[in-house]
């Protein structure tokens, strides 16, 4: 196989705005003749490692594939690969990815783990879902089948509603509904709203102001919730000139996202009097050009009468799953080259030790479950001040940071410290707490802050 330089895709951020405008054209292609591109990978191997149940991500990767003249190898019950005697993601991409395959698709329960095997496998390596963080390929699908269905993305009124808290789905979509321009009603069942690390990035990367928001009345959706809320960017289209976006009225629906109740996430949360999308939610006026979306699988969360409804386009999203993976497997894999440039990432300050003295708060992370054994921390600076706020690497959970030290003199400040703003970038160690900074052998005096 050609030399080229490996990218992954393991956030939905690691592609920018017109790659995935252009992947949509390479799927258009291949989705005129699914039968016409078996010499475009043959030879190439993709490994699925899915530990994990799918029905959707695996199998349409696997179509893709062998759609592309590939070949295919599977781990699709964990039970049946070393991971059941206690071998790590990192060991296992490390060999698969090694000979083995050519470009792995990941599927795992912890947050994080995709950055994870991204970092360990010499191929690319392509998140399929890892805990309740991301699940890009699904966004791209869904993105692809709005863009079809609504000819743009900017300016459409998209609303989230049931579980928005462990979706996956839903945390990608909503990173790239934001940067493509489209606004976000958020309608979840209480307790599962978006979490605070989603709207700290809606916020800081992509300038996006929240408003409450009154929904014209969605029977079975709007009754369920008592918090719903716009989410407009503030930068790409008209709504930046709203000033005073305090209330705003919901009154035209371009899609409606269901999402399932993340169970398998859950720590015994209730989910009694789930939202229900019924005949009569389509019935409002509000949702007359809306479509129905969802990722699968479905519970019963949309009424099995709703199908044939040709507003709802769900079983679209799922069998376009299979061109836009042929596009994205064959742009990582060298087999197709874009023109559009590659995102440019927030950077680590160069020589940073910033995680040495920070714990991911989430318990979920992989940094604090397999990865206790072999992760070093790593933790990206997002803001630099009152008081620092760093993301773990892995799965971006947020901590701030308030107490920095200096690894020269082992000597640590209150973040507001005049000492600690001398500190230099490379020898900056960041703390949550004084107790932390001592356990890990920092002087932490009054005279020190
Ligand atoms: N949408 C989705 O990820 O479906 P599967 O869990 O079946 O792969």
């Amino acid at each position: 196989m050609a030399e080229f330089e490996k990218r992954d895709l393991v956030s939905i951020e690691d592609l920018s705005t017109a790659e995935i405008l252009e992947l949509f054209h390479h799927a258009d292609e291949f989705r005129a003749n699914l039968r016409a591109w078996s010499e475009i990978c043959r030879g190439t191997i993709m490994a699925t490692l899915f530990f994990e149940p799918s029905t959707r991500t695996r199998l349409s990767f696997e179509s893709a594939m062998l759609r592309l003249g590939g070949g295919v190898i599977t781990a699709a019950d964990e039970k049946n690969t070393s991971r059941s005697k206690g071998e790590s993601l990192a060991d296992t991409v490390r060999v698969v990815g090694g000979s083995y395959a050519d470009i792995l698709v990941v599927r795992h329960p912890e947050d994080g783990a995709a950055r994870v095997a991204a970092r360990y496998a010499r191929v690319p390596v392509i998140n399929g879902g890892d805990g309740a963080h991301e699940h890009p390929t699904q966004t791209l699908c869904d993105l692809y089948t709005l863009w079809k269905e609504k000819g743009r993305l900017e300016g459409l009124e998209v609303v989230l509603c049931g579980d928005l808290r462990y979706s996956r789905t839903i945390h990608s979509f909503c990173y790239a509904l934001a940067r493509f321009g489209a606004n976000i009603v958020t309608m979840p069942y209480p307790g599962f709203e978006l979490p605070d690390y989603v709207l700290h990035r809606l916020r800081r990367d992509f300038g996006v102001q929240a408003a409450a928001a009154s929904v014209a009345d969605l029977p079975g959706l709007a009754g369920s919730s008592n918090a719903a809320a716009y989410l407009t960017a503030s930068k790409p289209h008209q709504l930046a000139l709203f000033t005073n976006l305090t209330n705003f009225e919901v009154n035209r629906i371009d899609a409606i996202y269901m999402t399932r109740a993340q169970r398998e996430r859950h720590a015994g949360e209730e989910t009694k009097n789930y939202p229900r999308l019924t005949r009569s939610t389509l019935g409002a006026a509000a949702a007359k050009d809306a479509r129905v979306m969802h990722p699968l699988p479905r519970v019963d969360e949309i009424d099995y009468d709703v199908d044939d409804d040709p507003r709802s386009i769900y079983f679209r999203q799922a069998e376009l799953g299979v061109p836009m993976r042929m596009a994205l497997m064959a742009f990582l894999l060298g087999k197709i080259q874009l023109r559009a440039g590659r995102p440019s990432h927030f950077s680590v300050e160069p020589g940073m030790v910033a995680g040495a003295g920070l714990r991911c708060r989430n318990d979920r992370c992989i940094s604090n479950n397999e990865g206790v054994r072999y992760l070093v921390r790593d933790f990206r600076l997002r803001e630099a001040e009152n008081p620092p706020v760093l993301s773990c690497a892995y799965c971006e959970r947020e901590v701030e940071a308030r107490f920095v030290g200096d690894a020269s003199t082992q000597a640590a400040y209150r973040y507001s410290a005049p000492d600690a703003k001398r500190i230099r970038a490379e020898a900056r160690v960041y703390f949550e707490s004084e107790s932390q900074a001592t356990a890990a052998g920092f002087r932490c005096s009054d005279a020190a802050g």
